[in-house]
């Protein structure tokens, strides 16, 4: 059977994706930020993880206001790197999971959760700057990858703990699989930042590392946290942090720490990142 092994959560600062794609790793601004991720390829290369679950949020890019869904399965063989107004980022293809991403789509769908299941749709910062993170620059990305895209970009965004029970939904999806896949689940964006208005550029590092701890030992209370708390002590793109939750939602309670990284800022971006073992 498929088994969820591991979470890593993950903030997806564009500017990362810049300085990876343009060789500013080294430099003194950037080398604390990708220090945070040493540990973590060191990890994953011996993982092997054959399929991510990739929650992540579209930034207008493949999705806009023409068609918002609150969750959108990509189901496709392949994804395409977005143009962002620069160019798609020179990275590799994303090479999808079908099979597996029409069995969660089913088996979630089923259990009362809406998903639009999508066909064809690049992928953006939101997605590619993780697998930057913690893969580095291969020639092709090293397993298969399911886009989950989340909407946290048009108001409303779901709730924590719709997120987190997603999570929950998406486990017992992936548990029912007839394959021996070895499958992470990572949630990314966060940690606190706002990139607009009067409060533009607003990190609290209080928050942050409480939102943290509570990730570990606290889930279910934090999952309580209501869409406007987010707004109010995180800024209007720290409700990115609700896709932690359905990572986090996919493990079982008792899942171990094996990692944490924090460090501000990066762009205009508290940086966070965890990895959880699941216990099995
Ligand atoms: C920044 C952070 C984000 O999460 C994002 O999606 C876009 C920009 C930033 O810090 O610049
Ligand atoms: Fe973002």
């Amino acid at each position: 059977m498929a088994r969820i092994t591991a979470g890593v959560c993950t903030s997806h600062v564009p500017a990362i994706g810049a300085a990876v794609d343009l060789g500013k790793t080294e430099e003194d601004y950037w080398k604390p930020v990708f220090a945070g991720y040493e540990f973590s390829k060191a990890w994953i290369a011996e993982e092997k993880p054959d399929v991510i679950f990739l929650v992540y949020n579209d930034h207008a890019s493949a999705l806009d206001l023409r068609m918002v869904p609150t969750f959108a399965i990509g189901c496709a063989d392949e994804f395409a790197p977005a143009d962002e107004g620069w160019g798609a980022r020179p990275v590799p293809a994303v090479k999808g999971c079908p099979d597996l991403a029409w069995h969660v789509a089913q088996s979630v769908i089923q259990d009362d959760f809406d998903l639009t299941i999508v066909n064809d749709m690049a992928v953006d910062h939101g997605l590619t700057v993780p697998l930057s993170l913690m893969f580095g620059q291969p020639e092709e990305w090293p397993c298969l990858v399911i886009p989950f895209a989340v909407n946290v970009v048009v108001y409303p965004p779901p709730s924590g703990q719709r997120c987190y029970n997603l999570g929950k939904a998406i486990r017992k999806a992936v548990d029912s699989f007839d394959r021996e896949f070895n499958v992470q689940i990572w949630g990314t964006g966060g940690m606190s930042h706002q990139l607009q208005g009067k409060r533009a550029g607003l990190i609290n590092q209080e928050f942050d590392n409480r939102f943290l701890e509570r990730l570990v030992d606290d889930a279910e209370g934090l999952a309580n946290m209501a869409p406007v708390e987010y707004l109010r002590e995180a800024g209007s793109e720290g409700i990115e942090l609700v896709m932690w939750l359905v990572a986090r939602g996919a493990l079982n309670a008792d899942a171990r720490e094996l990692h944490r990284f924090y460090h501000v800022p990066a762009s205009n971006t508290a940086v966070g990142h965890v990895i959880y073992e699941n216990t099995v």
